[in-house]
């Protein structure tokens, strides 16, 4: 059983999540691991067809792979919203275990589709796959979340039924009022546990929650362990972490020369989000 196999089934069986936290540099990729050694759990360090083209396809996995390969943690590499199947295909042929495609801006016929044809090609190769049904809408910081829900398109519990019966696909992320980003001072919108209710009644394949950043901790620790969320997905607030940090510098008036001291204090701020990020998932195993 692969790696990513196990650590959905432990997660599965002793009711906690395993985050993924995404990244595009060094400085990230070293705070993830270093967390997860620290906390001695396993994580998914989650890229983006974006980080890859900002960093270069190679460039940035194979640092990744580096960083893996000298850790002492349990780590997977995994692609975060892989929405082109070529690159997704790449990904799996480079050796990810785990890659994510998301086609819900499609309607349901085609996302089954491009998604039944990706799941034919990883499980070949014995690559996990997580797919995306129901629509986020994009938002604009100015957004009550009142506009935002009406926006939303909410997975439907019928259509996830047919949709991981027909694609085959391992796991499933699905939108029950969770956005990408974080939103003040109203704050993120709730999390729809009556749908999610439903979506557990209906289907078996382990659930997966995006947009982990700016949710309240109740309701991700209430997601997992009486919802079964196997994974928590995480970004916005690495990059808040990160950029505060690199803020704090500058506003403190020092001047350096050297990039690797202010870049060493983004990575210990990223450590200790991801560190709290564990600690919330875990829900006290
Ligand atoms: O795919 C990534 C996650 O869903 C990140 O969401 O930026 O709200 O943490 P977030
Ligand atoms: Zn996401």
């Amino acid at each position: 059983m692969s790696l990513i196999k196990e650590i959905i089934k432990e997660a599965q069986e002793k009711e906690y999540a395993f985050g993924t936290f995404d990244t595009s540099n060094l400085e990230v990729t070293q705070a993830i691991a270093r967390a997860a050694e620290v906390k001695g759990v396993p994580a998914m360090i989650g890229v983006t067809e974006t980080a890859l083209r900002y960093a270069g396809f190679l460039p940035l996995v194979n640092l990744i792979k580096g960083i893996m390969k000298e850790s002492e943690a349990d780590l997977v590499l995994h692609l975060d919203h892989g929405k082109d199947p070529e690159i997704i295909k790449k990904c799996i042929d480079e050796g990810f275990e785990s890659v994510m495609i998301d086609a819900s801006h499609y309607e349901l016929e085609q996302n089954i589709e491009i998604t039944k044809d990706v799941v034919d090609y990883a499980h070949k190769k014995g690559v996990v796959v997580q797919a995306e049904l129901g629509k986020i809408p994009r938002v604009d910081p100015k957004m009550r979340n009142e506009e935002i829900l009406k926006r939303m398109e909410k997975t439907d519990p019928d259509e996830a039924e047919e949709f991981v019966q027909k694609t085959g696909v391992d796991t499933l992320a699905m939108i029950i009022g969770n956005i990408h980003g974080m939103y003040k001072p109203e704050g993120n919108p709730k999390l729809d546990f009556d749908l999610l209710g439903k979506l557990k009644k209906r289907i078996s394949i382990p659930f997966i929650l995006h947009g982990g950043s700016g949710t309240p901790s109740e309701d991700v620790k209430k997601a997992i362990t009486e919802y079964g969320i196997v994974n928590v997905n995480i970004d916005t607030e690495i990059r808040v972490a990160f950029m505060g940090a690199i803020s704090d510098f500058c506003i403190s008036g020092h001047m350096v020369t050297d990039p690797r001291k202010v870049l060493s204090l983004a990575r210990d701020a990223v450590q200790e989000k991801v560190e709290e990020k564990i600690e919330l998932f875990r829900c006290n195993n």
